[in-house]
C-alpha cells in the first residue's frame, strides 16, 4: 500500500438549523493500523442517508455523531490488511466506515458481501434502501392486490423500490415527490399510476383526487405535514409503516402536524407501526433473493446517482436534504 495520507471528513459543529458546508472540515488523517479483530479498510461508495442529519439531532437506534470526530456513515469497502478470522485482503464489506479513505473497523461490525457488478447495488437496491423498503413494505404495511399503497419521499431510494414492489404485488400505487420532473419520472419510468407534488401546494387534495377511493397502505418516509394529510385519507383498518420523518431532520420541525392522534388511529382501527430494518437481518437472505430475480426479470429498475469524490460528500448529504436526489445516493470515493 503505497498511500501515507487518510482523507477525513469531520463534522466539526453541529447545525441548530439547517445543515451547511460550514459544518464539516476535510482535513488530512492517518492511515490507521487495525489492531486484533480488526481490519483495515479502503473505502469505495459511502452512502448518502437522510439519516445522517437525523444522527446530529441526538441518538437514534445509534448513538449521536458527536462533533470533532469522522462524519458516520455506511460505505462499501474493500479489505486491505486484516487481523480478524474470515475476512481475507480483497473482500468486499459493508458497515459503518464514516466518511474517510481508510478506517480500522471490528470485524464483528462488518458484514462481508458478494462481488458483484455493479458494486453500487450493495448499497442501493441489495444495501439498506432495498431491504428497508422490503420489510417495511411486505411486512410492516402488508400490501394485498388491489390496494391503493402510498409513499412519500417516492423518487428517493427508499421510496423509488417500495412503490415498485407495491406494484410488482398488483398494488395501485401513489408517489408523492417534490416537484414536476420527479413526479413525471414515477409515473413514466417506475410504473406508478399517479404521483403527487408536494411542492405545488394543496397536496390533501391532490391526493384525494389521485387516491379517491382511500388509502390503506401508507409508507411514511417524512412524517409532518404529509403524514397529517394522509391519515385523514386512510380506509378502514388500513396500515401506516412509520419508516422515517425526513421532514423533521434539518431545521426547524413544523409548527403543527400531524393532527388526528389517536381519534382517527381509532376511529379507523389503524395500525401505524415503526421499524428499523436491522431488526429484519435475519431475513436478509431471502430478502435479496425477491429483489435479485425481480432486478433480473426487469420488473424493478434501480436508480443510483453517484456523486464523485470524498470532497464532495457534505454537498452531498445537504443537497438529498433538500431533493436533489433520484433514487440511490452514494459517493464514489
Ligand atoms: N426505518 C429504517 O430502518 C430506515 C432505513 C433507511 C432509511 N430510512 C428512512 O427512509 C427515508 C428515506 O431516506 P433515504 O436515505 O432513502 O433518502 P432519500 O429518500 O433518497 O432522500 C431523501 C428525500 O426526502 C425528500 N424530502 C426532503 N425533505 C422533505 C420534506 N420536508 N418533505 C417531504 N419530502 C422531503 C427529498 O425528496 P423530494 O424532492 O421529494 O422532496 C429527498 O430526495 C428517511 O426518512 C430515512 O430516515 C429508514
Amino acid at each position: 500500500m503505497n498511500a501515507t495520507v487518510n482523507r477525513q471528513i469531520l463534522l466539526i459543529e453541529k447545525p441548530s438549523g439547517k445543515l451547511g458546508s460550514e459544518h464539516f472540515r476535510m482535513v488530512d488523517g492517518t492511515i490507521p493500523e487495525p489492531g486484533d479483530g480488526e481490519a483495515l479498510l479502503r473505502v469505495r461508495y459511502i452512502s448518502l442517508d437522510a439519516a445522517n442529519r437525523a444522527w446530529m439531532q441526538g441518538a437514534t437506534y445509534r448513538a449521536a455523531v458527536e462533533t470533532g470526530s469522522v462524519m458516520a456513515g455506511g460505505g462499501i469497502a474493500e479489505v486491505m490488511v486484516s487481523k480478524a478470522p474470515g475476512l481475507a485482503p480483497g473482500d468486499i464489506v459493508f458497515g459503518d466506515t464514516g466518511w474517510q479513505d481508510y478506517a480500522a473497523v471490528p470485524a464483528r461490525h462488518l458484514t462481508k458481501l458478494a462481488k458483484i457488478e455493479p458494486l453500487t447495488h450493495l448499497l442501493s437496491v441489495y444495501g439498506i434502501a432495498g431491504l428497508t423498503a422490503y420489510f417495511g413494505l411486505l411486512e410492516i404495511g402488508k400490501p394485498k392486490a388491489g390496494d391503493t399503497v402510498v409513499v412519500s419521499a417516492a423518487a428517493g431510494s427508499v421510496g423509488s423500490i417500495v412503490g415498485q414492489i407495491a406494484k410488482i404485488k398488483g398494488c395501485r400505487v401513489v408517489g408523492i415527490a417534490g416537484g414536476k420532473d420527479k413526479c413525471h419520472w414515477l409515473t413514466s419510468e417506475l410504473g406508478f399510476d399517479a404521483a403527487v407534488d408536494y411542492k405545488d401546494g394543496a397536496v390533501f387534495k391532490a391526493l384525494k383526487a389521485a387516491a379517491p377511493d382511500g388509502i390503506d397502505v401508507y409508507f411514511d418516509n417524512v412524517g409532518g405535514d404529509i403524514l397529517e394529510a394522509c391519515l385523514p385519507q386512510m380506509k378502514t383498518y388500513g396500515r401506516i409503516a412509520c419508516c422515517g420523518a425526513v421532514s423533521q431532520y434539518d431545521g426547524a420541525p413544523s409548527a403543527h402536524g400531524p393532527r388526528g392522534i389517536p381519534g382517527l388511529i381509532v376511529v379507523k382501527r389503524l395500525i401505524m407501526q415503526g421499524f428499523i430494518v436491522m431488526d429484519f437481518m435475519d431475513r436478509r437472505e431471502q430478502a435479496l433473493a425477491d429483489l435479485q430475480s425481480w432486478v433480473a426479470s426487469g420488473q424493478l429498475k434501480v436508480q443510483e446517482d453517484v456523486v464523485d469524490g470524498l470532497e464532495n460528500t457534505p454537498k452531498a448529504l445537504i443537497g438529498l436534504l433538500a431533493g436533489d436526489n433520484r433514487g440511490k445516493r452514494m459517493v464514489r470515493v
